[in-house]
């Protein structure tokens, strides 16, 4: 692997990932649109941190922008792509449904048209837990069935997903998508749960907890998610029939160089036991405002990460008093709080 295209190396993912291989020596092109969903002064510094490594470099531009993506595939050659960036969060697929699709269906085939047409040796592109919607059966595993999504954010995932599939049976195309459940960590997303939790209580304000907190995730830390991420690079599915495989339970097409791997922490952390983490980590109680579930949430979720471990040897395990402990470090040192 000599040089590997990441989308959205602005956005919290991403820029792990990215760390993780100029660490390693690889040559990264990051493409990122800077997209104002969030905080635009937290990519910016993501990126100024990567553009340190002399092995990186980016282009600012929108997914839905093919002829900008395509000349920067052009120019690089990558060897293979990692397509994370995306119109990502649950919720906000309420109030924006449109971004989504912009994002993520149009975005992503155009990501998948770059890939066909330099014929990489791997396409690597991220899905989510929320593809197992509705589902009850616990912990998810890949090969369950993933008909019910609750949100478009979810369903835009699905999509990607089937339309992944169709490139890899069409052209070849040796693909793995990941479902990831719920990353946090350093650099993490202003949206996301802990970060508005830490940034509430160090301003005194009350967080609201959705079904009045019966509510469980599989947390994955940062760091062991992206690890994940580089094992699986070197993982292409082979063709079925050519190289051995489909193992029995295994999320590989009968058809297509396709998979589709769980990275979480196989751990079901009730979401009152993360507060409690969270106040334990800051030292103070965090005032709470119960509330009704979150139409677009699920109660529940929790994965089963045999199918990594099985292709990796690798299996998520930082603990989340480990993981909390580090965000709130990262959290007081970034904001002088
Ligand atoms: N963080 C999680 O818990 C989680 C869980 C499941 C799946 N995912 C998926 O993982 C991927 C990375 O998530 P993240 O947490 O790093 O999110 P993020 O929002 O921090 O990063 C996404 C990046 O993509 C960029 N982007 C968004 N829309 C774009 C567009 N149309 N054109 C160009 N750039 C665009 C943004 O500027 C951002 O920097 C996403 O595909 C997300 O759906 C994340």
């Amino acid at each position: 692997m000599r040089k590997v295209l990441i989308t959205g190396t602005a956005g919290f993912i991403g820029f792990h990932l990215a760390q993780l291989l100029l660490a390693e020596g690889v040559r990264v092109v990051g493409y990122d649109g800077m997209t104002p969903y969030y905080d635009p002064a937290l990519k910016r510094r993501r990126h100024q941190i990567l553009l340190q490594s002399p092995g990186f470099r980016c282009e600012e531009g929108m997914l839905e922008d093919m002829d900008r993506l395509q000349s920067l595939c052009e120019a690089e050659q990558p060897d293979m792509i990692v397509h994370l960036a995306a119109q990502a969060g649950v919720r906000y697929s309420l109030e924006n449904p449109r971004a989504y699709v912009d994002a993520n269906l149009t975005g992503t085939f155009n990501v998948m048209e770059c890939a066909r047409m330099l014929g990489v040796g791997h396409l690597l592109m991220a899905s989510t837990s929320s593809v197992y919607g509705a589902n009850t059966e616990l912990p998810f595993r890949e090969t369950d069935k993933t008909d019910h999504p609750l949100t478009l954010y979810a369903a835009t995932k699905k999509a990607n997903e089937a339309m992944a599939h169709s490139y890899a049976h069409l052209w070849k195309l040796p693909t793995t998508m990941f479902r990831f459940f719920t990353v946090y960590g350093p650099w993490g997303r202003p949206d996301m749960a802990l970060f508005r939790f830490v940034r509430a209580a160090l301003e005194g304000e009350a967080i609201t907890v959705y079904n009045h907190g019966r509510m469980a995730r599989d947390f994955t830390y940062v760091t062991d998610l992206v690890r994940g991420i580089r094992l699986l690079l070197d993982q292409p599915p082979a063709l079925p029939g050519a190289g051995g495989e489909p193992i029995p339970g295994d999320s590989l097409s009968p058809v297509a160089p396709f998979r589709v791997v769980n990275i979480g922490n196989s751990t079901r952390v009730p979401l009152m036991e993360f507060i409690a983490e969270i106040e334990r980590a800051l030292g103070q109680d965090i005032r709470k405002d119960f509330t009704e579930m979150h139409k677009g949430d699920v109660p529940e979720t929790w994965a089963d990460c045999a199918l990594l471990e099985r292709l990796t040897g690798y299996r998520p395990q930082t603990t989340v008093r480990e993981g909390v402990g580090r965000f709130v470090e990262w959290y007081r040192d970034y904001h002088q709080v």
